[in-house]
């Protein structure tokens, strides 16, 4: 088992532990005193924990439909009518719909009680369920809900990784590639257990420099930009690390329409994108036009223009104010 501590800027911190059968380890990191667990999962999941304690399962929707206002306010009421208090447990077990919902009931019951995730696809093991970012959507738009919680520890079993569907392990793959640039280097060359614990790492030396993203943090969204108006566009045809692995190619190409990377650059972008048999070309029918209006939209986007995660001689840092004509003409390198 590996153990990748999470440091915060206020001293305080949590294990992530990562390896086959970490979910055994449950009951180890609770936090003291616990009585009462309440765990969130979907049907699908068929993760079973133990916590060693009194339990609750509750079980919600698959699909982002649920992850809703309402989803949150039924398990609080469940929690409630089970006696859960602030000296109590949440325990999120799935991906990262489920982690974000279940940080976020817990950041919001009892004005906050401790969770830990279970974390089960690629995808939650290596972004969403480390960093403390909870929430929902509205209907007016993704994750528009939300708080920072930090987890009292996260458990990424790697055994749960063998079961998943191969779209949605690609999918995961396509977010891992973007910690090729964030200093993971040449991770496709390291076995399974070392590769999640070393995005871990990345991603807990990052979060620990900016928890609440008022800078340095969004260089997680590396790729992210142009992904973020692909899905909008495409009506989520594409699935979230597909659209990275676009975002990927598309901000290397950029990075050297800015003189910012080389040619050898550009191919190691596609190399690793294309290794993990992930596309590299934005879908027909996306045009130029609604592309440029989305990613002027994008949160990173304050008032200087358009921004962009990029890559360079100091590794990823956030660009602003980016010329909107270049990002226009570089589209044509992803056709
Ligand atoms: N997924 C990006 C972040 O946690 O900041």
């Amino acid at each position: 088992m590996i153990t990748v501590e999470v440091p915060l800027p206020d001293g305080r911190g949590y294990p992530v532990l990562v390896g086959p059968g970490a979910v055994a380890e449950l009951a180890s990191v609770l936090p003291p005193g616990v009585r009462r667990v309440a765990v969130v999962t979907q049907p699908g999941i068929g993760v079973e924990v133990d916590p060693g304690c009194d339990v609750l399962v509750s079980h919600i929707g698959d699909g982002e439909p649920h992850k809703r206002l309402s989803t949150v306010e039924a398990l609080c009421s469940e929690w409630a009518q089970f006696g859960l208090t602030r000296s109590d447990c949440v325990v999120g077990v799935g991906g990262g719909l489920v982690t974000d919902v279940a940080g976020f009931a817990a950041s919001m019951y009892h004005r906050g009680i401790p969770v830990v995730h279970v974390a089960t696809s690629l995808l939650a093991q290596i972004d969403a369920a480390v960093g403390g970012k909870t929430g929902v959507n509205l209907p007016e738009g993704k994750n528009l809900v939300g708080a920072y919680w930090q987890p009292s520890a996260v458990l990424c079993d790697t055994d749960t990784l063998t079961t998943l569907p191969p779209r949605e392990w690609r999918c995961g793959l396509g977010e891992l590639a973007k910690y090729h640039w964030l200093g993971g280097g040449r991770l496709d060359e390291l076995p399974l257990d070392e590769r999640v614990a070393r995005c871990v790492e990345i991603k807990a030396e990052v979060v620990a420099s900016d928890e609440r993203e008022s800078g340095r943090r969004a260089i997680l969204n590396y790729g992210h930009t142009l992904a973020h108006a692909i899905e909008i566009a495409g009506g989520h045809d594409l699935r979230h690390g597909e659209a990275v692995a676009i975002g990927l190619v598309y901000a290397a190409e950029l990075g050297r329409a800015l003189g910012r990377i080389d040619d050898a650059e550009v191919a190691e972008h596609r190399r690793v994108v294309s290794g993990y048999d992930l596309p590299t070309t934005i879908p027909d029918g996306l045009e130029d036009a609604e592309l440029m209006d989305l990613m002027a939209r994008d949160k990173k986007v304050r008032n200087e223009g358009l921004v962009f995660a990029l890559t360079g001689p100091d590794g990823v840092e956030v660009v602003n104010g980016v010329d909107p004509d270049v990002v226009r003409a570089t589209l044509a390198a992803v056709r």
